[in-house]
């Protein structure tokens, strides 16, 4: 016996008579002497409706008809767990009002239910077909009941089944209202019930009074009787057992009950009667416990749309499918509903992987234990190499420089921290490198390279083209800024050389030399009137002297000439109009401070693919404006992009692998989606894998929202706004399973929804608690499978 979960769909579904027609085919799958059940209960947080059938296709059609789906799960999703145990009966005569059986609401029927239904409760309809003297006796009995020879009612219609109910409840009083309130919701059900409700004491009771009568009797007639006496004693206390074992409900009882078919009568009925003017119907036709009914009157029970009557509506758990289960694919993210571990595959990651939730639902630490898994992957293996310990496990390989964004200071912490710990387990020092544009004395990022004056300035534009928001730089503020960037970087270079030959003299003529030790941003602020158009002009007709000079290497020949257009012939009105929006960037961008002083150490993208290093580059420091922050994370990321398109041709087949991970990644989107587009997309050749994460799709920019929600690997975590909660429910459904809006919005904090694929498949998407590594960080690497 199986038992399928009955979701809702988007689906409408049928009302009035379509809905008869096609309930009557429900059991068309089932043969003779097969028993299905339908199972209703309810918790604090809503109805659940559930179908238990030996055939999937019964299922599905009883699903269909109230415009559900069906969803295979476990006799142990089904809270079932009740002190108290009844059924119903029928009255004897068994004659109750008659209700129309069409026109029937499936909403109106089953609202009733779902509103007035106690929580930790429970119904069981169990149905079977009818054995032909049952049809008979029932088609007899209706007829005299209805006075017509061709009675029209739903028991006699094709298709009826003989149904018994049995009812869960914590306390007696509610398992007969629960009877009575399931007499009420089937629509045209008309049989006179009361509910029989177990109880341990009246069998105790029973035995005990017979055997006591029996011992009276033995004692005033025959010492003889003592034996039967005896074996009516065991009898009883037999009997007490089992009743006191049967009253209320498990699991296991379900799952007895279920596969039970409706009881049988053991005698026939008695036939109709017409005697002295007063007719009888006869005897209640089958047993006790058992009703003949249309399929129609029993299936409104399940129908899900009275979830949302229920006044609670709860997140459906998934069960964690069997591939992802499996330790030796990848990195464990947590738990399932069940206890289940779940694991991501390490080979599918280059699809990505992107966490998205509100503030607070743990993105942050889920992208942590991913890099932590990253390195130590990545440190066992070198260890290995190096003719350590053997590893045993090895997902991505020691080729696999590791870059992460981040903007907050404390984040770089726990990266520090994850690399310390595992460095410490695993015998490997030295293991990060931290870029920090608020801290002077760590490593700076290369973000000029090497080249002619004239490339720098056209790479580094294009990349602060990239960094600020769309449009920002126009076309006319583009030329500008290379010009001057151009003659920044010729001027910073002069200064570092300490102005050498003629230049010298220039320089402290024009008191150029007196203004300190600048940076090229700093040379491009002044250039672009920053300090007042005296000071540009003083430094744009030095450049262009010493441009002008015999033997003025091509950089400064450049230099000059780029200047011309600014400063040649034009009033200074006229070039505050040029230089004032490419002046507002630079500004901006020297809101970095120490970030472009030319004394800092410095690492290039280059340096960091080429020695597969592990990088976190910190692009907030206090007080930054997050225009500043993400425009240095943005130009970080678009020099990056064209850094793997030089250097890493070919390195997914040589098993080699760049990781790149943001948890804001809206920092990194810049002014165009096509970086992120082309790492998602074009990167996968190149080894890219990326790591990242959002509070809602909808803080992206469109291209790069498209492209995160396509990723391999997606962590839906809680959100609280309806539409945003819907368009990723709405994501989650594609492959057929049903998610809904309230599933995202009623996640448990630290409760993620997980779409993924293993070994190229995608799995239907099921939920997980995201394990806290970071409380124990010196067990992660056994909790991830390593022996260290
Ligand atoms: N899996 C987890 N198990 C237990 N606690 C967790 C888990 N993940 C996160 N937390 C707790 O929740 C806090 C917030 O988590 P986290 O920083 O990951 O959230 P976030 O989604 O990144 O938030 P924000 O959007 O503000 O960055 C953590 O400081 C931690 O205390
Ligand atoms: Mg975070």
């Amino acid at each position: 016996m199986n038992i399928w979960r009955v979701v809702r769909s988007g689906k409408a579904h049928l009302e009035g008579s379509d809905f008869v027609l096609a309930a009557r085919s429900i059991s068309a799958a089932m043969g003779r002497g097969d028993v299905s059940a339908l199972v209703v209960t309810r918790d604090e947080t809503g109805l659940m409706q559930f179908v238990s059938s030996d055939y999937a296709s019964l299922a599905q059609q009883v699903a269909s008809v109230v415009g559900a789906e069906c969803e295979e799960c476990d006799f142990v999703d089904v809270p079932a767990d009740m002190p108290v145990s009844g059924r119903m009966v029928a009255r004897r005569g068994g004659v109750g009002q008659s209700s129309s059986q069409v026109g029937v609401s499936v909403d109106v029927a089953v609202g009733a239910l779902a509103s007035q239904m106690p929580v930790g409760s429970m119904i069981v309809v169990r149905f079977r077909k009818p054995t032909g003297g049952e049809a008979r006796h029932v088609k007899r009995w209706v007829a005299a009941r209805l006075g017509s020879a061709v009675p029209q009612h739903h028991s006699t219609s094709a298709g009826a089944v003989v149904a018994s109910v049995d009812v869960g409840a914590q306390d007696r009083h509610d398992a007969a209202q629960l009877v009575e309130l399931v007499r009420s919701v089937m629509p045209g059900f008309d049989v006179d019930v009361r509910a029989r409700v177990d109880s341990p004491v009246a069998p105790i009771v029973a035995g005990v009074a017979g055997g006591v009568v029996l011992a009276c009797a033995a004692w005033l007639w025959s010492w003889w009787l003592l034996v039967p006496l005896f074996v009516w004693g065991v009898v009883c206390a037999w009997m007490a057992w089992r009743a006191r074992v049967n009253v209320g409900w498990s699991t296991a009882k379900l799952v007895r009950e279920v596969s039970a078919a409706p009881p049988k009568r053991c005698v026939p009925p008695s036939r109709p009667r017409r005697d002295e003017g007063k007719e009888s119907a006869g005897g209640y036709p089958l047993a006790r416990g058992s009703f003949m009914v249309g399929q129609h009157t029993i299936v409104p029970l399940v129908a899900p749309q009275a979830e949302g009557l229920s006044g609670a509506s709860r997140s459906r758990s998934r069960p964690v499918p069997a591939a992802c289960q499996d330790a030796s694919i990848g990195p464990l993210i947590g738990v399932g509903s069940r206890g289940e571990s779940a694991h991501v595959d390490a080979q599918g990651l280059w699809q990505g992987f992107f966490a998205v939730g509100e503030a607070g639902s743990g993105k942050t630490f889920a992208l942590l234990a991913q890099f932590a898994f990253a390195v130590l992957d990545k440190l066992t293996r070198q260890k290995a190499r190096r003719g350590g310990v053997s590893v045993g496990r090895h997902f991505t390989g020691v080729h696999h420089p590791i870059i992460v964004f981040e903007s907050k200071g404390d984040g770089v912490a726990a990266y520090r921290n994850w690399c310390d710990t595992l460095g410490r387990q695993v015998g490997v020092s030295g293991v990060v490198d931290v870029i920090d544009v608020g801290d002077a004395s760590s490593l700076a990022l290369d973000m000029v390279g090497s080249g002619s004056a004239v490339d720098r300035a056209r790479r580094f534009t294009d990349a602060m083209k990239h960094g600020f928001a769309d449009d920002a730089i126009r076309e006319r503020s583009e030329e500008t800024l290379r010009a001057v960037m151009c003659a920044a970087f010729v001027l910073q270079d002069m200064q570092e050389d300490g102005w050498r030959g003629a230049d010298r003299v220039g320089a402290s003529t024009a008191g150029v030399a007196d203004l300190g030790r600048l940076s090229f941003m700093q040379w491009a602020h002044i250039l672009l009137g920053g300090r007042g158009d005296d000071a540009g002009q003083l430094v744009a007709g030095f450049v262009r002297d010493a441009a002008a000079r015999e033997g003025a290497w091509p950089d400064l020949v450049d230099a000059g000439s780029g200047l011309a257009p600014l400063y040649d012939s034009v009033t200074p009105s006229a070039r505050r109009n040029l230089c004032e929006a490419p002046r507002n960037k630079v500004d901006a961008l020297l809101g970095a401070g120490s970030w472009w002083d030319p004394g800092r150490r410095r690492v290039t993208f280059d340096m960091v693919l080429y020695h597969e290093r592990t990088v976190v580059i910190n692009c907030g420091a206090s007080g930054m404006p997050t225009t500043v922050v993400s425009a240095l994370s943005a130009m970080a990321l678009f020099l990056l992009r064209a850094c793997v398109e030089r250097r890493c041709v070919g390195w997914k087949d040589q098993d080699r692998y760049v990781s790149v991970m943001c948890d804001e990644l809206k920092l990194l989107q810049g002014s165009s989606p096509q970086v992120i587009e082309w790492l998602r997309n074009q990167g996968r050749a190149f080894g890219v894998r990326l790591f990242f994460a959002t509070q809602y799709p909808e803080q992206l920019e469109a291209g790069v929202r498209q492209a995160a929600l396509g990723f391999g690997t997606l962590v839906v975590l809680r959100q609280e706004n309806p539409q945003i909660a819907g368009a990723l429910a709405e994501l989650l459904s594609l492959r057929g399973q049903s998610w809904y809006a309230e599933d995202v919005a009623n996640l448990p904090r630290f409760t993620a929804v997980v779409k993924t694929s293993v070994r190229g498949e995608t799995l239907p998407p099921f939920t997980v608690r995201l394990s806290d590594f970071e409380s124990d960080r010196g067990a992660f690497a056994s909790r991830q499978g390593w022996a260290l």
